[in-house]
């Protein structure tokens, strides 16, 4: 078992940047998810941490040593691709072998190490298989096993259900999920789906354009988003972004929109009168109301879309698309004319030049 620690880590290809100044201390046992959107760094990242690329600056250590100077071999990391090139003419048994064997490993153990990791992965009927002759699923579940049996003090997964069909790949989520309760080894999960982040990892470090946004539980991340691009990358359907200007009001403050204005008493936030800003609602936090409510959003809805137990609803509010997720039986008709209420403990605001929000104990990176 093992922490990883990467204080000041810069990658540079030629002239080019590509992290700066990347800090992040996982715990033993942790699950971690790097999350982001394609071009963000996320492999990068984790090929360094594995010893497959080069550190430009900073330093990366495992369990209490610095490993730049280290072989991937020798870093007690075990890591699993997205292709997970598997060796088509070799058995499923010597695929997971391989690595063993050339370790020069006594068959007898390796013999006892296969069975005990075929087991936890429900292998153990496909051992004398090609891999051509396993479904996809099985097929990463023998590269997992390959990971696994060199018992790493650290797991490092790139993508590596993003071959698989959606059903397939909450299948072998859950399973993952499964073996890291079982075996609780420090684990790096990259990925760009934010629902597989938000359900596998203890904590989500989400990354734009080679440097942190957000460090956080998936609660924290989703709940109290730092910045607008985390506010908008997390979230399905996404949060509902709308224009205002603050204003004061009679008895906190006024957020207004082009024909709508809503008071809020701003109590959490840090405000300034006449201050550009974002709100934020995700859609299941708006609830229909009467018609004749006060501090709400209307519009007529122009497109429904079934989800089974709910509906999104979109209308729109000063020219902006705004969707609203209600419960599928009392779910409205097109045309229809709509109002929407909200709770203000719910709602988000951010600085619309800078991006960060508005909240006073939502400024932490980390
Ligand atoms: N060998 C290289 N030379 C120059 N630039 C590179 C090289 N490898 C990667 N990059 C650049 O580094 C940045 C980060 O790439 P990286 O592969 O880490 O992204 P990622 O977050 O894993 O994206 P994806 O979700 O698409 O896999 C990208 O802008 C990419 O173009
Ligand atoms: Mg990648």
């Amino acid at each position: 078992m093992s922490n990883i620690v990467c204080s000041g880590v810069d990658k540079n290809y030629g002239a080019v940047n590509v992290i700066s100044d990347f800090n992040l201390e996982v715990a033993d046992r942790e699950f971690i998810v790097f999350l982001g959107p394609s071009g963000c760094g996320k492999s990068t990242l984790l090929r360094m941490i594995a010893g497959l690329e080069e550190i430009s600056g900073g330093t990366v250590s495992i369990g209490g040593t610095a490993v730049n100077e280290l072989e991937p071999r020798d870093r007690g990391v075990a890591m699993v691709f997205q292709n997970y090139a598997l060796y088509p003419h070799m058995s499923i048994y010597d695929n997971i072998a391989f690595g063993l064997k050339r370790m020069k490993i006594p068959k007898a153990d390796i013999d006892a190490r296969i069975k005990a990791v075929s087991t936890t992965l429900g292998l153990e009927p496909y051992l004398s298989r090609k891999p051509a002759e396993l479904s996809g699923g099985q097929q990463q579940r023998v590269a997992i096993a390959r990971a696994m049996i060199k018992t790493p003090k650290v797991f490092l997964f790139d993508e590596p259900l993003s071959n698989l069909d959606a059903k397939l790949r909450y299948h072998m989520r859950v399973e993952i999920a499964r073996l890291h309760q079982k075996l609780q080894t420090t684990t790096i999960y990259v990925t760009h789906d934010q629902l597989e982040a938000m359900t596998l990892a203890d904590r989500i470090v989400l990354m734009k354009g080679g440097a942190i946004e957000q460090v956080g539980t998936p609660a924290d991340i989703y709940g109290k988003p730092r910045t607008l691009f985390v506010a908008g990358f997390i979230g399905t359907p996404n949060m509902n972004l709308i224009d205002v200007t603050i204003a004061r009001g009679e008895a906190g403050w006024v957020l207004r929109t082009e024909g709508t204005d809503v008071q809020i008493s701003g109590h959490g936030f840090d405000l300034k009168p006449g201050q550009e800003a974002v709100l934020g609602i995700r859609p299941p936090d708006l609830v229909q109301a009467p018609s004749t409510a006060g501090n709400v959003l209307t519009g007529v809805a122009d497109l429904i879309e079934f989800h089974g137990n709910d509906a999104l609803v979109t209308f729109k509010v000063a020219g902006k698309e705004i969707g609203a997720l209600v419960d599928a039986v009392s779910c409205p008709k097109t045309g229809d004319r709509l109002t929407f209420s909200f709770d203000e403990a719910r709602i988000h605001l951010f600085d619309k030049t800078s991006g960060l929000t508005l909240r006073r104990d939502g400024g932490a990176l980390q």
